[in-house]
């Protein structure tokens, strides 16, 4: 795993693709001073197409480089209606799901048939539909107790089939909570102080379920492209606090979220970005 970029092995870095265009309303709110870049587009279904429309391509750019792709997808309602549109629009017929690696950020500890599984709803809409071979689908068994432990060593095997420097994730796609939460990272919990590991257990009081796993702040940040879909008015006061406040990252966990060597991009739509 590498914390930065590498100049060794005979694979360079793919081409960070150029971002699409895209129109604006007149009325459009100021864009919010985040960490990173931000793209502000004129509705939710509109950031919903772009960070699709990165996502294919920075898959197709790093099959291109390293013959294969690995994807983190988060659970939460955001998400949803991105991966059942990357099943249905034509715009992602092309989508290299044979070439892609299939990580979950973190999950519920339930099993896969609660409708809670962030996995379980992944794979409804997700895995059943496309060509993506079962052994590139790496669920995290979060009802198991050592969920963590297992995870951690299957991220570091697989990914370690890759050259140096490049075993890392290529892109991670998070979420935000009303109260900063992303991840399973939740503010002042445990797992925020984790700097050794890629995996851990954690709690979140204030959510339903509970109990989680989650990836950590190391492993998210290490990877090559980040990219936190935040939509609707709920979130605005949260986005406000980061754009303005001085509140600390055990507050705020997304402020957590800072990529070495790689890209943070927030996709935000008005409501989420009108304070
Ligand atoms: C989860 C997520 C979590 C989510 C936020 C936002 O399993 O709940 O991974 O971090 O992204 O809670 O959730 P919504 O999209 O439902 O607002």
């Amino acid at each position: 795993m590498s914390d930065g970029e590498n100049s060794g092995g005979e694979h360079s870095e793919p081409e960070t693709p150029e971002p699409e265009t895209y129109e604006l309303a007149d009325d459009m709110p100021v864009v919010p001073r985040l960490p990173g870049h931000v793209l502000l587009s004129s509705d939710a279904d509109e950031a919903i197409d772009a960070v699709g429309l990165d996502m294919l391509m920075h898959a197709k750019a790093c099959v291109r480089a390293f013959g294969d792709f690995h994807l983190a997808l988060s659970g939460g309602s955001t998400p949803m209606p991105l991966y059942r549109r990357m099943m249905y629009d034509p715009a992602f017929r092309d989508f290299p799901w044979a070439r892609t690696h299939l990580w979950i950020v973190d999950e519920r500890c339930v099993r896969f048939d609660d409708e809670r599984s962030n996995y379980g709803q992944i794979r409804d809409l997700i895995v059943d539909h496309s060509d993506i071979p079962k052994a590139q689908v790496h669920p995290i068994f979060a009802y198991e107790p050592d969920a963590d432990t297992r995870y951690e060593a299957e991220l570091r095997e697989v990914l370690g089939w890759r050259e140096k420097g490049h075993d890392r994730l290529d892109f991670v796609l998070l979420g935000m909570g009303d109260d900063g939460h992303t991840a399973s990272l939740f503010p002042r919990s445990r797992a925020l102080e984790v700097a050794d590991r890629f995996a851990c257990f954690n709690r979140g009081p204030e959510v339903t379920p509970p109990d989680r796993v989650t990836m950590t702040y190391p492993l998210i940040n290490s990877a090559r492209f980040i990219a936190a879909l935040v939509l609707g008015a709920k979130k605005s006061r949260m986005l406000q606090r980061i754009a303005t406040g001085a509140d600390p990252i055990v507050d705020i966990p997304i402020k957590g979220i800072e990529p070495i060597g790689g890209e943070l991009r927030w996709y935000l739509d008005p409501a989420a970005a009108r304070f």
